[in-house]
């Protein structure tokens, strides 16, 4: 496959004179970064790193011809809702400008396939794994509900993540509604969790100073309360939500839930 692409490129690349690699400086490079960033650099960037947007795209996409078609058209019609990014990280750079006119089809198909074949780097690749896993145990550490398992997801979570999509499709009266669910959800569960690292850091400064542990006892069912409080707030959003939305966007957001 390789070897094929390389081709494309070269033959692009004595159509055009310019190289693929060339025009995808020129074109692309202003915005997306073409080396691997380093991990403190990601939140300054003004636009995906080329090496988050191929990981991105190969995540959502199987086929090199799905793939293509959709770089060649995003950079002409570029649109939230076609995005394979979560919609969240879309809204904070804002959606990219069209380059229509800018830039040719042939052009762009050559720049397509050079950064097919390309990007994302090995260091990238093991660089977002790796942050990816930290989130989670960080995650976990920090969490306030009472389980934490996949199939019990953090829907309000992943509505963000998706809110644009267009395979997700939310209508805007949706979107109000869940909202307010997300809204209501936060909050609660964020007064919870302040309270929640405030008695869990009380509970081993006890246990270090070796008070009775009738005493440290009474801070422990507290903090299972307050846990318990957290896991129903999660429930009741769950439930709320699967009220607004419909059963093939339940099943886009949890292909692994049996509704
Ligand atoms: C003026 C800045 C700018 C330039 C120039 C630019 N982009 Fe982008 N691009 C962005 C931003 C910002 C995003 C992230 C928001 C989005 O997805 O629309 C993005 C997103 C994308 C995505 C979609 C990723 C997703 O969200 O699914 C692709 C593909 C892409 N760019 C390819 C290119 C290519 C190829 C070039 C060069 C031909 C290019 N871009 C030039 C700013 C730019």
């Amino acid at each position: 496959m390789k070897k094929t692409l390389a081709l494309v490129t070269l033959t692009s690349s004595i159509l055009f004179g310019a190289s693929a690699a060339e025009l995808t400086q020129k074109h692309c490079a202003s915005c997306h970064m073409l080396t691997t960033p380093k991990p403190e650099m990601i939140p300054e960037l003004k636009a995906p790193a080329m090496d988050a947007v191929m990981f991105h795209i190969g995540l959502d996409m199987q086929d090199k011809k799905t793939m293509k078609d959709f770089i060649v058209d995003y950079v002409q019609n570029p649109d939230a809702s076609k995005s394979v990014c979560e919609s969240n990280k879309v809204q904070n750079f804002g959606v990219m400008p069209s380059l229509k006119g800018t830039v040719s089809v042939k052009e762009l198909e050559a720049i397509a396939d050079y950064v097919m074949a390309t990007f994302p780097s090995k260091t990238f690749v093991s660089m977002i794994t790796e942050i990816q896993r930290n989130d989670k145990v960080n995650g976990l550490l920090n969490s306030p509900f009472l389980i934490n398992r996949e199939e019990l997801p953090h829907l309000t979570k992943l509505l963000v993540m998706n809110w644009d999509k267009k395979s997700l499709g939310l209508s805007e009266d949706q979107k109000n509604k869940l909202l307010v669910v997300r809204n209501e959800t936060l909050k609660a569960v964020g007064d919870i969790k302040e309270k929640v690292t405030a008695l869990e850091d009380e509970i081993i400064e006890l246990s270090v100073d070796d008070e009775p542990l009738e005493t440290i006892a009474v801070k422990v069912d507290a903090l299972a309360k307050l846990k318990a409080e957290a896991t129903k707030i999660q429930l009741k959003c769950l439930k709320e939500s699967l009220k607004i939305l419909n059963d093939k966007q339940m099943e886009l957001l949890l292909p692994f839930w049996d509704a």
